[in-house]
């Protein structure tokens, strides 16, 4: 027998309850959590504010619904200590501290980071609720557009509320390309990122937060995606087409690369038409070429040649079935990735 009573288990259980739910709301609505708004793969600082750390300072940082110690600085002893193996190692080599400040650093963000964190430097208490965007769970839109032509981005928003943060990035690395702060109203592009590969090629418009890329070149191929404050809005595949290549039947063509040498860890692929069927492979890392001759009912056989050093493809002795879109796709952000549209006409 327990030393409870059933009724008096259950009311005991409604009053832990009650009590938790009080310490939530106390927790939640009257301490003021500071929201952080960030994407998969990015860093964040969450910042405590001290221009810097008094000797008997001791600073926390913990996450969570158990409010587990992630890190720590016990200034008088000058010891700055991270937990990595705490909650299965989530945290692990993403944790920087700040040591002037006792600022928190997460590097490598992914929705494990999700959550609350409480800072605690000596008594006091600071909050803050990570909020992180899923990268995945927006649908990609492909969009064409020719080398030189301007192409259009469309946020599909009717209009900015008054606090809405529009970013638009750029890339695996998703670099920010353009910002939108509609209060205090400002628009800034960032023209010297990516080696400027955007430089006064941008336009924002400043009701809808559309995204226009004038005189395109192929090195704006790549995913972009539209961010609210809170949210992955859409995703943009855009590929950039070179103009072009005409080639007569039975004769050969090569769609270059623009590589002069590939690097140890490089993959690429080159696909082709409307289904992205993959034609040829290079993979350096597992020093591996591949020529798929059985593909598209073999339209390719014996037709492909790879250069090893520079992934430019040549089809041999053209026939009007090789006549369509080929992409080059790219395994690091370091390449674009290409696509060229090859013409074949007869005799
Ligand atoms: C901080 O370090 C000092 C010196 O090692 C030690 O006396 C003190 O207990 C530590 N404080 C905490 C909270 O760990
Ligand atoms: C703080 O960090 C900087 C750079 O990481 C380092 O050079 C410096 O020695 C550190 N200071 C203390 C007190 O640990
Ligand atoms: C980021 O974390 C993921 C796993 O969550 C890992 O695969 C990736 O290599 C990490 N990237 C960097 C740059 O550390
Ligand atoms: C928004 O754009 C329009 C047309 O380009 C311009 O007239 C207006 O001044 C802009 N408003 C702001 C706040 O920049
Ligand atoms: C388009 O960009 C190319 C370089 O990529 C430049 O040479 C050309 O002058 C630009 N054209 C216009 C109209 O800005
Ligand atoms: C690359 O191509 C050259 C000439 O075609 C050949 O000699 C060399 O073995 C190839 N290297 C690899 C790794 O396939
Ligand atoms: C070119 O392809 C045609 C079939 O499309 C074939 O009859 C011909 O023999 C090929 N020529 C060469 C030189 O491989």
């Amino acid at each position: 027998m327990g030393f409870f009573s059933e009724p008096m288990k259950k009311m005991f259980l409604k009053l832990v309850l009650l009590c938790l739910c009080l310490w939530r709301l106390d927790g939640v609505f009257s301490v003021a959590v500071k929201l952080v708004s960030v994407m998969e793969g990015d860093s964040v600082s969450l910042n405590s504010d001290l221009t810097e750390m008094k000797d008997d300072d001791v600073i926390q940082w913990r996450f969570g619904d158990e409010n587990t110690v992630i890190a720590e600085i016990n200034v008088t002893a000058y010891r700055i200590t991270v937990y990595d193996d705490v909650l299965d190692g989530r945290f692990r080599d993403r944790l920087k501290l700040d040591n002037q400040t006792g600022s928190l650093i997460i590097t490598n963000i992914t929705t494990e980071h999700d959550g609350g964190y409480q800072l605690q430097i000596n008594s006091a208490i600071k909050s803050f609720d990570l909020y992180v965007r899923r990268v995945i769970s927006v649908a990609v839109k492909s969009v064409s557009v020719m080398e030189g032509d301007s192409v259009s981005l469309n946020s599909d928003l009717t209009e900015m509320k008054d606090d809405d943060v529009i970013q638009w990035r750029f890339g695996d690395e998703n670099t920010v390309i353009a910002k939108i702060n509609k209060w205090p109203d400002r628009i800034t592009v960032y023209d010297d990122v990516l080696d400027g590969r955007f430089r006064d090629r941008l336009k924002l418009d400043n009701q809808t937060g559309s995204l226009t890329i004038t005189n395109t070149t192929t090195e704006h191929t790549g995913d972009i995606k539209l961010l609210t404050s809170s949210e992955i809005r859409e995703r943009f595949r855009l590929f950039v087409f070179v103009k072009s290549v005409s080639v007569k039947e039975g004769d050969s063509v090569s769609l270059n690369s623009r590589l002069t040498e590939m690097k140890d860890d490089d993959v690429i692929e080159w696909r082709f038409g409307d289904e992205n069927t993959v034609i040829a492979e290079i993979n350096k890392p597992n020093d591996r070429i591949t020529v798929y001759d059985d593909v598209l009912d073999g339209r390719f056989r014996d037709r492909l040649k790879l250069n090893n050093q520079t992934g430019s493809l040549t089809i041999t002795n053209t026939t009007t079935e090789h006549d369509g879109d080929y992409k080059l796709l790219m395994s690091t952000a370091r390449l674009s990735s290409k696509s060229f549209i090859v013409s074949v006409y007869g005799e």
